[in-house]
């Protein structure tokens, strides 16, 4: 195997050094399948609650979603009262909903050998209404730390996002100075004009000095026109692109949850969101009722040779090298074929052959040594079939999959 030029070039342009996330966050957030429902009354399973998240800890434990990697179970909005103590100040879980309160949560989740996750926001309240930090930031991390939990999602609803450039750092130094490790994911280029793009990406570059992850671009939907086009979102064509370059061990894009076991998405469809989100180097927290998920969606969201990819630890995001649209095809039956890649550790690539189509039958999608950053043309290369598990052997500069509407298939290819 040769590395190739690329990845000696490639370097990371940031690094949060506190030693965590150097690979993506792996786990299950409550958000887009449960949302913001707290009538337990009516829907005592699906709530917001703290059952909710024990069942699914105890669901991860049981059936190797934990031994793949997904550690954490995550709560989003909806968990607090609408006020904080009036004594103390404190933020407050609701004690209908939570009457063993968080700690004890934590404590629970802890023990299955899984990590807690909260949600909480910069303003004055949630996106959901509920209790927000602003002005409160130094008290809620350590509140927050005293419950033990390990992440902090931090959105960004109800604050005017001129003082974001103050109070998103301002909580990193906060939670830094808990000194609990606590994984901090903001949702501040989110809020922006450009998502964090403007200006060569200065917020971006910011973030990666002090948020392990951070969400850009809409809200996840279980169906696909929204999945897609998140995916169209992380098109980027080259890995000097900000997105990409800011990317890596520490610091992270957040292209949002996995719908993978919920019900809008085909089978194809989910094989397509998995394989992508780990060329996007993406955090990959389901959001699905793991009581109630099939067989198949349960085996993709398991594939470890596609969440090895997730997780490689050179963590460089991958790009789009190729698309049929991009080459002056045009949209052909309501879509376009792709080629994606991203660089690995040993100097290997893995390729997503993809097909956006809408009809139709198979598409043959070709992949050519020469679209990889740092390959030639007419190269000799092997190729591992990461869905089917198999080494499907030797070629000669390009090899073709027939690809599926809507579908993917996805490779490691290697030089000889
Ligand atoms: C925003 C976020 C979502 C979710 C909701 C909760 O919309 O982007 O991921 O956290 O708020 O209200």
């Amino acid at each position: 195997m040769k590395i190739p030029l690329a990845s000696v070039l490639l370097t990371s342009v940031m690094a949060l050094d506190d030693g965590l996330a150097r690979t993506p966050p792996m786990g299950w957030m409550s958000w887009e399948r449960f949302l913001c429902n707290v009538d337990c009354d009516t829907y005592p399973d699906s709530c917001i609650s703290e059952n909710l998240y024990k069942r699914t800890a105890d669901l991860m434990a049981s059936e190797g979603y934990l031994d793949a990697g997904y550690d954490q179970v995550n709560i989003d909005d909806c968990w607090s009262t609408l006020k904080r103590d009036p004594v103390t100040n404190e933020q407050v879980a609701d004690p209908n909903r939570f009457p063993s309160g968080i700690k004890n949560l934590a404590a629970y989740v802890h023990d299955k050998g899984l990590k807690l996750g909260l949600y909480s926001d910069i303003g004055t309240k949630t996106c959901g209404g509920y209790i927000g930090m602003q002005d409160n930031l130094e008290l809620d991390a350590n509140t927050f730390a005293s419950w033990d939990i390990d992440m902090l999602k931090v959105d960004g609803c109800y604050q005017d996002t001129d003082m974001m450039k103050d109070t998103y750092p301002e909580l990193s130094r906060a939670l830094n100075a808990t000194g609990r490790p606590i994984v901090y994911s903001c949702s501040w280029p989110a809020y922006l004009p450009e998502f964090g793009e403007a200006n060569d990406g200065e917020v971006l570059k910011e973030l990666a000095e002090i948020c392990h992850m951070w969400r850009n671009w809409d809200d996840i939907r279980d169906d696909w026109g929204s999945v897609s086009s998140v995916i169209d979102y992380w098109k980027r064509n080259t890995t000097e692109d900000i997105f990409v370059s800011v990317a890596g061990p520490g610091h992270w894009n957040d292209p949002d949850q996995l719908m993978i076991g919920d019900n809008g998405l085909s089978h194809s469809q989910e094989r397509s969101q998995f394989a992508l989100w780990a060329i996007f180097a993406a955090p990959l927290f389901m959001s699905n009722d793991l009581a109630h998920i099939s067989k198949e969606s349960k085996e993709i969201l398991l594939n470890k040779e596609i969440i090895a990819v997730d997780q490689d630890p050179a963590g460089h995001q991958g790009i789009l090298n190729w698309s049929s649209e991009g080459n002056g095809d045009g949209d052909v039956y309501g879509g376009e074929t792709r080629v994606w890649s991203r660089l690995l550790n040993d100097g290997s690539y893995a390729v997503v052959l993809q097909s956006t189509h809408s009809m139709g039958t198979q598409t043959k999608v070709k992949f050519e040594s020469s679209m990889l950053d740092g390959w030639e043309v007419g190269q000799k290369f092997v190729a591992r079939d990461l869905y089917l598990h198999e080494d499907i052997g030797e070629f000669d500069g390009e090899m073709v999959a027939d690809v599926w509407p809507g579908d993917v298939e996805m490779f490691i290819v290697d030089l000889v």
